[in-house]
């Protein structure tokens, strides 16, 4: 009798020390004490030790104990809806789980900014496929088989179909809408261009083009130099300084190739510009009377100018990008420095 009222009173100051605070804490209470095989089961059973004269009194004795054990489990019984109680009473004060967005990859957002900067001045936008026939990527672009030019960039041809190659370049795009004949022409074509090139720091098997073609009467160079002037201003701010050299491309004559004031020394000379001051943007020119012929326009009724820029090349001058590849390794600790544009 004596051990019993030990045990007992030793489980009631366990019952007292409980607790509960969850319906799975107090799952576990129900079964230790009042299970099938719980604690209260086993010492009723401890009853049949018991001398016959106490048992009187050891029967109240385990009925309070096991009153009190029932009345903890009742105490605590509205925990069993713990979970729904819960989403009711939610704290609409903590901050909320953010879920993980993307972001804009830096080409894109330049090249919309671009795009968004000859849309203000009247051009629209035109887009062509990326695996291009010989016609619209060469020979219309008054490079004809054996020109020498097409050297000036390494293709990929397509094996099934030789005439077919990744397009080395937007032009093909201005081919593509002077072809359609509708004049006057005022687009600009952003896009993805190939060149077999070994991948390094400053070279890409692809890259990102943007090309604009202007083709209407009486259109001049100096039309040329004006626009391009505006999007210098608009690109890369009021203080940039513009010049034009002398260059060579197949479908434009006269062609320029046009630098700016190097965007990290502002001209002082630094590695990205070479000491020189300057950095190359885009390449330009009047677009070939041969050109216009090939779609049939008639040189002296229209004239044209045409210009080419890397998307890649306007980011590295803007967020100093150093290495190419950055730029397709996807990699999320150089994606996330662009967040915030
Ligand atoms: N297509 C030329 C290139 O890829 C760039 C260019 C476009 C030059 C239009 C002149 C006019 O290098």
């Amino acid at each position: 009798m004596q051990s019993l009222q030990d045990k007992i009173k030793q489980y009631e100051a366990d019952i007292d020390a409980t607790v509960p605070t969850s319906a799975d804490e107090l799952e576990t209470y129900r079964i230790k004490y009042l299970g099938t095989k719980g604690i209260v089961k086993d010492i009723f059973g401890e009853m049949k030790n018991v001398p016959k004269e106490q048992k009187k009194d050891a029967g109240q004795l385990l009925n309070a104990f096991k009153q009190k054990a029932e009345a903890k489990f009742e105490e605590y019984k509205h925990l069993q809806h713990s979970k729904a109680v819960k989403a009711d009473v939610q704290d609409i004060s903590l901050p909320g789980t953010t879920l993980p967005v993307g972001t804009r990859h830096p080409l894109r957002m330049v090249e919309n900014k671009i795009v968004s900067i000859f849309e203000k001045i009247g051009f629209s936008v035109a887009t062509g496929p990326e695996i291009e026939d010989d016609w619209h990527n060469f020979t219309s672009l008054n490079m004809p088989e054996n020109h020498t030019a097409r050297d000036m960039q390494d293709t990929f041809y397509v094996q099934q179909n030789p005439d077919w190659v990744l397009r080395t370049h937007t032009s093909s795009v201005q081919a593509r809408i002077m072809e359609q004949g509708k004049m006057p022409v005022r687009v600009i074509c952003p896009g993805r261009v190939y060149r077999n090139e070994t991948i390094s720091a400053r070279a890409h098997c692809f890259f990102h083009q943007v090309e604009g073609l202007y083709v209407d009467k009486n259109v001049s160079f100096a039309d040329l130099k004006q626009t391009l002037y505006y999007f210098v201003k608009e690109m890369f701010g009021e203080n940039t300084k513009v010049r034009f050299r002398p260059s060579y491309f197949p479908f434009t004559e006269p062609s320029a190739e046009m630098d700016i004031s190097c965007t990290v020394c502002g001209g002082d000379g630094c590695s990205l510009c070479k000491h020189t001051g300057w950095v190359e943007i885009l390449g330009c020119g009047m677009v070939h009377p041969n050109m216009l012929r090939n779609f049939d326009i008639d040189p002296e009724e229209y004239t044209g100018f045409a210009f080419g820029m890397g998307v890649e090349r306007i980011t590295q001058l803007l967020y100093r990008v150093n290495d190419l590849r950055l730029y397709s390794q996807n990699d999320v600790r150089f994606l996330r420095q662009f967040e915030s544009l």
